[in-house]
C-alpha cells in the first residue's frame, strides 16, 4: 500500500476502517497496560479514530501520526476544535485539547519531535501495510518510543481469500516484529462478527506487550 492509495481513500471517503464508537478491544484491555494517570499513549497511522477520544476520556495525553492531512483535519473539526498547526520537520503538528496528530509519513517522525510516550495502541496500523513494509514500520516503532508498553490488535485469517488491506498477522510474525524488545502476552482472541468484510472467517487478537 503505498501513500497515493490512502490518500485517495480519505479523498474518496472509503474509510470503511473507521469505526463510530470506541474499539471494544480497547476498552476491555487497555487498563491491564498498566498506563499511569496522565500517561501520553501513542497512536500510529491514527486516522481519526473515535479511540484517541476514548483515551482521552481515560485522563491520557494522546499522540497520533496520520499520513492524510485531510484524516487530521476532519478528526478536530468534528470536534469543533481549532489546532493549533505548526512545522515539525517534513510533518506538520496539529494540537488542542491534549490531543496532537502529526500529519505526515510515520517514518519521518523522530524521538525529538515525538516526545517521550508511555504507550502506544495499535489498531489496523500494523496490519494496514503490506508484508515488506511491517518490519521496517515495527523496527521504527521501537526506536520512536524505546518499546513502550504497547496494546496491539492483530487481523487473522486465509490471506487467500482477500488481497488486503488489513493484512492477516499470525501470532508468529508478530513474535519476529517485537519478541527482541517485549514480552509478549496474547491477551485475546475473537472472532469477527461477520468475517472479513463478508469474505471469510476472521479473527482479531490482543497482545499486550511489556519491555523486556
Ligand atoms: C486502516 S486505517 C486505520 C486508522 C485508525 N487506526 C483506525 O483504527 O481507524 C490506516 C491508516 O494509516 C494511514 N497511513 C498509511 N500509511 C501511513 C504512513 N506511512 N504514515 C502515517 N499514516 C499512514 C492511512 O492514511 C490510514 O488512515
Amino acid at each position: 500500500m503505498d501513500q497515493e492509495f490512502w490518500l485517495a481513500r480519505w479523498q474518496a471517503n472509503q474509510i470503511g476502517f473507521h469505526e463510530g464508537v470506541p474499539n471494544a478491544l480497547l476498552v476491555a484491555h487497555f487498563a491491564a497496560l498498566g498506563v499511569p494517570a496522565d500517561g501520553r499513549v501513542f497512536v500510529p497511522l491514527c486516522g481519526k479514530s473515535n479511540d484517541m477520544l476514548w483515551l482521552r476520556a481515560q485522563g491520557m495525553r494522546v499522540v497520533g501520526a496520520e499520513l492524510s492531512r485531510l484524516a487530521v483535519e476532519q478528526f478536530f473539526a468534528e470536534l469543533g476544535l481549532d489546532p493549533v498547526v505548526s512545522p515539525a520537520g517534513r510533518l506538520a503538528r496539529f494540537e488542542a485539547e491534549h490531543v496532537t496528530i502529526f500529519a505526515g509519513d510515520i517514518f519521518d517522525l523522530d524521538r525529538a519531535a515525538l516526545g517521550a510516550v508511555d504507550a502506544i495502541y495499535d489498531r489496523a496500523a500494523l496490519v494496514a501495510l503490506p508484508e515488506p513494509m511491517r518490519a521496517r514500520y515495527a523496527a521504527h516503532l521501537v526506536e520512536l518510543t524505546q518499546a513502550a508498553p504497547q496494546l496491539l490488535i492483530t487481523f487473522e485469517y486465509d490471506q487467500t481469500h482477500h488481497k488486503g488491506p488489513p493484512f492477516s498477522v499470525e501470532a508468529s510474525e508478530v513474535a519476529a516484529h517485537y519478541d527482541a524488545g517485549y514480552r509478549l502476552d496474547h491477551a485475546e482472541t475473537r472472532d469477527v462478527q461477520g468475517g472479513l468484510k463478508g469474505v471469510c472467517p476472521a479473527q482479531e487478537s490482543v497482545w499486550l506487550m511489556k519491555r523486556r
